[in-house]
């Protein structure tokens, strides 16, 4: 692999020593093999609640024993399973009851990424879960059908718990929603995206989690925890819901053979209609979701190309291939796919919106780290804010929790058409600025805070995080903007 962004250690220091651990890394295949039987993580059952809520149990486990490459065991971290969780399925609506049982021997947090809640079910760094303990947190659906996401937050050890296999997909379907591609594991199919590396014995190499200037980069390619994995369709149109939950790269998805596709969807929903692309870019912790068409009895490889080395940052210059689809001889017929999907146009943001700025260097906002007790941020519930986000060193990417956003500009210019959905996380190339107009919540609570942070995990570990609240409009100047020490909710 490529190691040039350890020249750039220097940003963060004492860390040198992290990335020793290459000794005996395992020398198989990269991936070419595909003889992988795609994983499609299960679909977790709701338990029923007398009030109609639907209740879901996670699991946090470690000590999983996975078989990621061929003949080796893997130790792996997973959600009710040896490595990732189960997909989590809800309707906009729904009244949502989690318990979130604590089995790693260590303390954690589960965050929802993606999710409109109140602050204090978020699973954010204040939430922790201590060992053996439950986390009960419940919330109403109240947002578009989208992919959101579920993970680890504790600050400091994000980057090694999702890294170890802590993360899992939460779908949130519309009764109303426009007719998609929707049988989970048939036409509509989770892919979550991780690199790793593994030591001849198959052990998950963890030595750049907490080190270098971007912290991993992995030299294989997971997909649903599946290494070299193939995939048969059976139907003409396929629906992909890309998730990256690598710890740092960027992927450029798209097809060895060149070929379109349509983007339907970015983080927080829906677009207006179908863009064709050829590739998608996607940064930790964004999700696409694409359609694919294909003819029976064909095959493809959804790979990854690195960006024109003029322009790439560290973390987006490779190549991976990632899945082969091997299509059914006979194709089952599929609707074709709707011109309008019902996704919200773009607003302008409203004239005299306040801006915030956003200084980004090496692993700091603003020239501060990650302080829990330290409110960055003071926002009134439902405002419409334009956050400009202001790169002055190597890449990064941002996220907001709870606010969903569109991207108004990159450097001045408009994101590609395939982006210009709802997002919740957008990738910021070095000495980029880029602009946002994002849209608070209304779930007031002056005392919790979410997040806005870099999701390259081991920057976010390192403190590039700051906090904002949402409180009554016009109640911003009495908050304080300190929490009391060692101010936790359960
Ligand atoms: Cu996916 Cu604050 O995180
Ligand atoms: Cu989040
Ligand atoms: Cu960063």
């Amino acid at each position: 692999m490529k190691r040039r962004s350890l020249l750039l250690a220097g940003a963060f220091s004492g860390l040198a020593a992290a990335t020793s651990s290459c000794s005996s890394e395992w020398e198989g295949p990269k991936s070419s093999a595909f003889s992988n039987r795609l994983r499609i993580p299960p679909l977790a059952e709701p338990e029923p609640a007398a009030d109609g809520a639907k209740q879901f149990s996670l699991d946090l486990l470690a000590g999983g024993r996975a078989e990621i490459l061929p003949g080796l065991t893997t130790r792996t971290w997973g959600i009710n399973g040896p490595y990732l969780g189960p997909t989590v399925r809800v309707n906009r609506g729904d009244r949502v009851r989690m318990a979130v049982t604590n089995r790693l021997g260590e303390v954690t947090t589960l965050h929802w990424h993606g999710m409109r809640l109140p602050a204090r079910m978020d699973g954010g760094p204040h939430q922790t879960i201590e060992p053996g303990a439950t986390w009960r947190p419940e919330w109403t659906i109240e947002q578009p059908a989208a992919t959101t996401w579920f993970h680890p937050h504790l600050h400091g050890t994000t980057a090694m718990h999702v890294y170890r296999g802590l993360a899992g997909l939460l779908l949130i379907d519309d009764p109303d929603g426009p007719a998609l591609p929707s049988t989970y594991g048939v036409d509509d199919l989770p892919l979550i995206i991780q690199d790793k590396r593994f030591g001849a014995d198959g052990a998950l190499n963890t030595g750049d989690v907490d080190g270098g200037t971007f912290g991993f980069l992995g030299n294989r390619i997971l997909v649903n925890g599946t290494f070299g994995p193939f995939l048969e369709v059976r139907s003409e149109l396929v629906r992909f819901r890309l998730l990256n939950a690598s710890n740092a790269r960027v992927y450029r998805v798209g097809f060895a053979d060149g070929r379109r596709f349509q983007v339907i969807a970015t983080d927080a929903g829906l677009l207006e209609r179908p863009v064709t692309v050829e590739r998608v870019k996607i940064s930790p912790g964004e999700r696409v979701e694409i359609v694919v068409r294909f003819t029976a009895g064909e095959e493809a490889v959804l790979d990854s190309r690195g960006e024109d080395p003029k322009r790439a940052n560290d973390i987006e210059e490779e190549d991976f291939t990632l899945l082969k689809l091997v299509a059914a001889g006979a194709l089952a017929e599929s609707a074709p796919l709707p011109d309008e999907l019902g996704g919200v146009p773009a607003e302008p943001p409203p004239t005299g919106a306040r801006r915030r700025r956003f200084v980004l260097t090496g692993s700091e906002i603003n020239g501060n780290d990650m302080d829990m007790t330290r409110i960055d941020e003071v926002v009134p519930a439902g405002a419409h804010e334009i956050w400009e986000l202001d790169n002055t060193t190597y890449a990064h990417n941002f996220h907001i929790h709870e606010a969903p956003f569109r991207i108004l500009d990159i450097n001045g210019t408009p994101p590609p058409a395939y982006q210009r959905g709802p997002k919740d996380t957008v990738f910021i190339p070095k000495n980029a600025k880029v602009r946002l107009a994002a849209t608070f919540g209304t779930h007031i609570d002056p005392l919790s805070p979410y997040m806005y942070h870099c999701h390259i995990l081991r920057h976010e570990d390192k403190g590039m995080v700051g906090q904002f609240v949402v409180v009554r409009p016009g109640t911003e100047n009495q908050v304080s903007r300190k929490l009391p020490q060692g101010h936790h909710q359960h």
